[in-house]
């Protein structure tokens, strides 16, 4: 049997179509090959938010090309967001690869190795039609967790990302779709969903009006699936994010006390370059809304340093607003420059230096905050989904609470199973607990 290997780069709608590449090459008779080396397909699921996505590509392009001249018979496929994006200069690039397709055009994997036109070296996916990996047979690499893509492609034009670039227009799929999904998902087993757009709580706006439905309805539709226990989403875009979402989220049991919320920057002047389209002031009430209507709720961003033009004084801004939203956790990025985006001719550019010197000083606030909220919660009993052994010591169970913490614990739960957790000790990033088994009444 031929065999192949996957290595995913970048965000979770990757992860999410990675195993739909796996799914398709298991059903053309392909068996997984734990290591790189063993396999007979070498498949790269790229990304290209930042440079160093790429720096990092390169690395394992020039491993594929090492294993290629010691037995030319393997193939090498490269698939996602680089590969669209380098599409016309690919090949010349990297001669090693085979075979390439952007993220909506997964299918033409198979149906390249399907037509045994692996001979025809050097081609790209039609990129016509973009299609929904959803739809694709798939590979889930957890039984109890999944996710689900609601949408594809973006609307925005925030002026430093290429994700529209690459991914195009946002797509919304049928609810029904969705939802068909969901309940084959609850009956398979899974306990909790992760509902994936690049734009997730935009989703349905370009439906066609008959059967337009918007992204709360769909969590509300989502949360009456029996069996279901948690459902997450991610990412939401601020600009959209309005009291009918809140409302479901804080009425519908599944849905867990966690939204992970990307503000970029803490200053007005900034935010307005970037093309956020809310302001520092929109930003703060928002989430203030958040934590009132929804006790407990763990709220996690994203953070740009060094975007062309930040001065110190809007860098202390986004300090200030990392203070204020009391943020439980936050991504921290330098900003990097990227192909035929707006922002990257932009003057002003910020020396690496600088851009150095506050992202040092963003995650070491960034932490302090989120390490404090981890230890208020010393003492409390959290509702756990075990995920399997810690990573750091085998003794201990592995899992993570509704709000979206990682807790290490002493417990007997199994992989898949909801434990109920005390918690003993926090750092910024993860709990420590033991598991407490109620005596029976
Ligand atoms: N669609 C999602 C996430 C997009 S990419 C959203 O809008 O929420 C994930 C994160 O990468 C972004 O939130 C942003 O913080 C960061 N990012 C995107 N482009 C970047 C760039 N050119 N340089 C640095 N960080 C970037
Ligand atoms: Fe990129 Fe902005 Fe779209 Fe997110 S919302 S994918 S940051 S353009
Ligand atoms: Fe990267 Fe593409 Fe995701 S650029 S972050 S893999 S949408």
């Amino acid at each position: 049997m031929r065999r192949y290997n996957v290595t995913t780069f970048g965000c979770q709608m990757n992860a999410h179509d990675s195993e739909r590449i796996k799914g398709m090459l298991e059903e053309l008779g392909l068996g997984e090959a734990p290591r790189l080396e063993d396999a007979d397909l070498i498949v790269f699921n790229t990304c290209t938010i930042r440079e160093k996505a790429e720096s990092r590509l390169a690395a394992h392009l020039g491993l594929a090309k090492a294993l290629k001249d010691a037995d030319p018979g393997r193939l090498l496929a490269v698939g996602g967001c680089f590969a669209e994006v380098q599409r016309e200069h690919l090949f010349e690039q990297f001669p090693q690869v085979d075979f390439a397709f952007g993220p909506g055009s997964i299918a033409e994997l198979g149906e390249w190795l399907k037509a045994e036109r692996n001979g025809a070296r050097g081609s790209f996916g039609s990129g016509g039609e973009r299609r929904f990996a959803a739809e694709l047979p798939f590979r889930r690499e957890r039984p109890f967790q999944a996710w689900v893509q609601v949408s594809m492609g973006c609307n925005s034009v925030c002026s430093y990302c290429i994700v529209p670039t690459v991914r195009g227009k946002q797509i919304s799929r049928p609810a029904e779709k969705v939802l068909a999904e969901v309940r084959a998902l609850a009956a398979d087993g899974v306990r909790e969903i992760t509902l994936l757009g690049q734009n997730v709580n935009s989703y349905g706006r370009d439906l066609p009006a008959a059967e337009r439905v918007t992204f709360a309805e769909l969590l509300r539709s989502c949360d009456r699936v029996d069996g279901v226990e948690r459902i997450r989403f991610t990412s939401p875009h601020p600009k959209d994010f309005r009291s009918d979402l809140i409302a479901a989220m804080a009425e519908c049991e599944s849905v867990c006390e966690h939204a992970h919320l990307p503000a970029q920057s803490g200053s007005s002047r900034i935010l307005k370059a970037m093309r956020r389209t809310y302001d520092r002031e929109r930003f703060l009430s928002l989430a203030a809304e958040m934590r009132e209507r929804i006790p407990d709720l763990a709220l996690t961003t994203d953070l740009i340093v060094g975007f062309p033009g930040e001065t110190g004084e809007d860098f202390e801004q986004t300090l200030s607003l990392v203070e204020q939203a009391a943020f439980d956790g936050a991504y921290t990025f330098v900003y990097s420059p990227r192909y035929d985006t707006e922002a990257a001719s932009l003057p002003d550019q910020v020396p690496e230096e600088v851009k150095r010197e506050r992202i040092e000083r963003l995650i070491e606030l960034v932490q302090s905050i989120a390490g404090e909220r981890n230890r208020a919660r010393i003492g409390s009993t959290e509702q756990v989904l075990v995920e399997g052994p810690s990573r750091t010591d085998e003794t201990l169970l592995r899992g993570r609470t509704r709000r979206n913490t990682t807790v290490n614990f002493a417990g007997t739960a199994k992989a898949g199973e909801l434990a109920e957790v005390r918690v003993e000790n926090a750092t910024s990033t993860t709990l420590r607990g033991a598991q407490v088994v109620s005596s029976p009444a």
